[in-house]
């Protein structure tokens, strides 16, 4: 058994590069989608890749890919990647790990100039992260589907920021990427990721190989009532959305997680109008993340939370509105790729076990398109979206190999 051969400190190197891109004083990176940061890991990367021969290209939502030729050029290529954009207070890891990793494997095969059967292409799709505008995974989920929705067009950002002028400022930074359709035949896609989890850590396991991703759906709840004033209005007067949604929020934290330990409930983000000191809030705005690997579970809990949204909201002289802002179903993974993984981690002599990713990945839109699967490496404490996400370097080198392997061993079966 022998490791993969891949140049680990010239992807250690990357990594510190690219993490300087947009990087915050704690230690992490604030490279939001389609921002002057995340222009600018682009142009690093295919500016790399330009100088190495490999060929550049963009789609209308502006994923970028680098292609190495294979010996049959007509065959479709066998894609591998994640995302360089981040949270707002992202890890230096989630999703660039697996956008230079994959980097690390194409140099590596053309450094040792091995041929292969088919293009290999590395991507870094855009918008994954969703925090700059919503949804996430707009790169793969386009691709997936073909076309850019028209919907986006009209999108803003969280900080005011116009979806179609960044994105039209994003392609027009990098003339030098051809332009190719939005979604074109994959033969398959493989994507390496930090867990974002603590189990690979506690089981001292440097592999995780992926073999589904868990559902989730976004909402946006707007509870109304009616601003007075903060001395005055005794509590038979009161219609206070903020009283309301506390109450609601307070029931289902009670209940949501506590009762299905594989439920995942998360408020985010929240917004109280107008925002002053001695005024009853007029209006409350929240987000709500919500996520399960069953798809009737979810929509039972979707029920369950508008309900008790609507029972609270009534009980104060409220109303409450769920919108639903995004559902990505549950994905299964190709089983023959996972079959393919299992052999290359084997093969290459890492310890590995199978997991359901809790977190979305680009990789469930390409399962809807390709066989697709996952490759995950433990984080310190499971750490992510968060500034302190830590992968050590041997973990780093470790997940790019386990991703050549991989490769490797896909491009034989393909
Ligand atoms: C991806 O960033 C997620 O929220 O799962
Ligand atoms: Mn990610
Ligand atoms: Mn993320």
């Amino acid at each position: 058994m022998t490791a993969p051969p891949i140049d680990g400190e010239r992807l250690l190197a990357r990594m510190a590069a690219f993490a300087a891109i947009g990087a915050t004083a704690k230690g992490g990176v604030n490279r939001q989608a389609l921002s002057p940061e995340d222009r600018a890991a682009r142009a690093l990367l295919a500016g790399i890749g330009a100088a190495r021969g490999f060929s550049v290209h963009q789609d209308a939502i502006a994923n970028l890919f680098l292609r190495r030729e294979g010996r049959d050029p007509a065959l479709p290529p066998l894609v591998i990647g994640s995302h360089l954009d981040s949270q707002i207070t992202g890890g230096r890891f989630d999703g660039a790990l697996g956008v230079l990793s994959a980097l690390e494997v194409l140099e590596s095969l053309a450094d040792a100039g091995i041929e292969t059967p088919r293009a290999v292409e590395v991507v870094a799709w855009t918008n994954e992260e969703g925090s700059h505008y919503q949804p996430g995974c707009m790169g793969s989920m386009a691709f997936a589907a073909g076309a850019v929705p028209a919907a986006w067009h009209g999108l803003t950002g969280h900080d005011g920021s116009r979806f179609a002028e960044e994105l039209a400022a994003t392609l027009a930074a990098l003339p030098q990427a051809a332009i190719r359709p939005t979604g074109f035949t994959v033969a398959a896609y493989l994507e390496l990721h930090i867990e974002q989890g603590p189990s690979l850590e506690r089981a001292e396991l440097p592999v995780g190989i992926v073999t589904g991703i868990q559902g989730t759906r976004w909402f946006e709840v707007t509870v109304e009532g009616q601003a007075a004033h903060a001395g005055t209005t005794a509590l038979a007067f009161r219609r206070d959305p903020l009283a309301a949604a506390v109450a609601a929020l307070g029931r289902l934290y009670g209940r949501v997680m506590p009762q299905d330990e594989a439920a995942r409930f998360t408020v985010g983000r929240m917004n109280v109008a107008p925002g002053v000191v001695n005024a009853i809030p007029e209006r409350v705005t929240f987000s709500i993340d919500l996520r399960h690997p069953e798809s009737p579970v979810l929509d039972r809990l979707e029920g369950e939370i508008a309900a008790t949204l609507r029972e609270a909201a009534g009980a104060a002289g409220c109303t409450a509105e769920m919108r639903r802002l995004f559902d990505m179903p549950p994905a299964r993974f190709d089983a023959g790729l996972v079959a393919a993984l299992e052999a290359a981690a084997q093969r290459s002599g890492f310890a590995f076990r199978s997991m359901v990713s809790g977190a979305f990945h680009d990789a469930l839109f390409l399962a809807r398109v390709a066989p697709a699967a996952m490759i995950f490496v433990p984080c310190r404490d499971g750490l992510s979206h968060n500034e302190a996400e830590f992968v050590p370097d041997g973990n780093v080198v470790a997940g790019a190999q386990m991703l050549r392997a991989g490769v490797e061993e896909i491009l034989a079966r393909l």
